[in-house]
């Protein structure tokens, strides 16, 4: 199968359309990372995206929809908060976790009784969103435990010859998957950490919890994927507090290597000689839009990457240092 590239444009939505009208899949962008997109009601097309991803079947998938769609479609409750979360949020980078209706095909959400929807920011994707009228489930658009895809050229490199169309809406700008955050409850809880941190949700319903899963009490987890290795380059990634202890590790390695740090840091390894410095940024923001393009990045040129965990752990470092964790864990944390 040849894959296509191109710009969005009417004719190429209207090409998506009928792709995803047929079963198929098609990448789209969104202002996060980019999706891989199919039909929600379709057995098929949500099989499809499983299979092509080599995704486990126990890791459910967000259903898009564009910002004037009917919710109560495909939820069964719609809780006060969630409607104020939505209100103050949405379009944008926050996921939301309600009771199911049922409506979209089972393999969705991997036999949990919820469904997690989300409404996305990048025009791109309302456009194609509102193009197609349904629910679109879509993963990030990466070989399962790859790195997500900020760019089209991301997908083309996991995907190409797998799937027909890539609608290319520039470089995403968000950089880090949307928080998922669970409505199921009395009190909103988050799930996976994003761009929507717990502070900017208690400010808007006065509470906020972030659910970490209890291994030991054998408690059913509640977003599996939070269980699996992920984000992780090609190459060999390890990962320090002290830059002092990153140096010296880089200066021992006899292969091609990089460092990965906040834009402070840099010219103390520029300094100590190192040849490949990666730059993740100065702010926050910066370094969750520059987090996925740099491992991608890493694994072309070298064969190890040394991370220097940045200083501030709060806020939106939450989710960057997520990702970062999870890019260096040698294992899947399941067991
Ligand atoms: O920003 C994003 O969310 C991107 C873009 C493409 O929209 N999508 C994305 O999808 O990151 P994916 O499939 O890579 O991650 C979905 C996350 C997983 O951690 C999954 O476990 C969780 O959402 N999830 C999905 N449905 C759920 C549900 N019903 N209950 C709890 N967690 C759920
Ligand atoms: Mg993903």
């Amino acid at each position: 199968m040849q894959t296509k590239i191109e710009k969005i444009t009417p004719e190429s939505l209207r090409e998506a359309k009928n792709l995803i009208d047929r079963g198929e899949v098609v990448a789209i962008p969104t202002e996060t990372v980019y999706g891989l997109g199919g039909n929600a009601f379709d057995d098929n097309a949500v099989k499809k995206i499983f299979e092509v991803k080599g995704r486990p079947n126990d890791n459910p998938l967000i259903a898009h929809v564009h910002l004037d769609y009917d919710l109560l479609k495909i939820v069964d409750y719609d809780p006060p908060y969630a409607k104020k979360l939505r209100e103050a949020f949405l379009p944008g980078p926050l996921t939301l976790v309600y009771p199911s209706k049922g409506k979209v095909s089972p393999f969705v959400s991997c036999g949990l009784d919820t469904l997690a929807v989300r409404v996305p920011a990048h025009e791109g994707a309302q456009a194609f969103l509102r193009e197609v009228g349904i629910p679109i489930v879509a993963p990030s658009a990466n070989l399962s435990r790859h790195v997500s895809p900020t760019s089209a050229l991301h997908v083309y490199n996991d995907f190409a010859g797998k799937i027909p169309l890539i609608l290319d809406g520039g470089e995403c700008e968000g950089g880090i998957e949307s928080t998922v955050c669970d409505c199921t409850g009395e009190v909103p809880t988050i799930l996976r950490p994003g761009l929507v941190t717990r502070e900017m949700i208690a400010s808007v319903v006065g509470v906020c919890e972030v659910y970490t899963p209890d291994f030991k009490a054998g408690e059913k987890v509640k977003s599996p994927g939070v269980l699996y290795k992920h984000y992780a380059p090609k190459c060999r990634v390890k990962s320090f507090l002290r830059k002092e202890d990153a140096l010296a590790y880089y200066a021992s390695l006899d292969c091609s290597r990089a460092v990965l740090c906040e834009n402070l840091e840099t010219e103390f390894f520029r300094k100590a000689g190192c040849e490949r410095v990666y730059d993740l940024g100065e702010t926050p923001a910066q370094m969750a839009t520059n987090l996925y393009g740099l491992l991608r990045k890493a694994e072309e040129e070298c064969d190890e990457l040394v991370v220097l965990e940045p200083r501030e752990k709060e806020g939106v470092m939450q989710g960057v240092l997520n990702r970062l964790r999870k890019a260096c864990a040698s294992e899947d944390i399941k067991r």
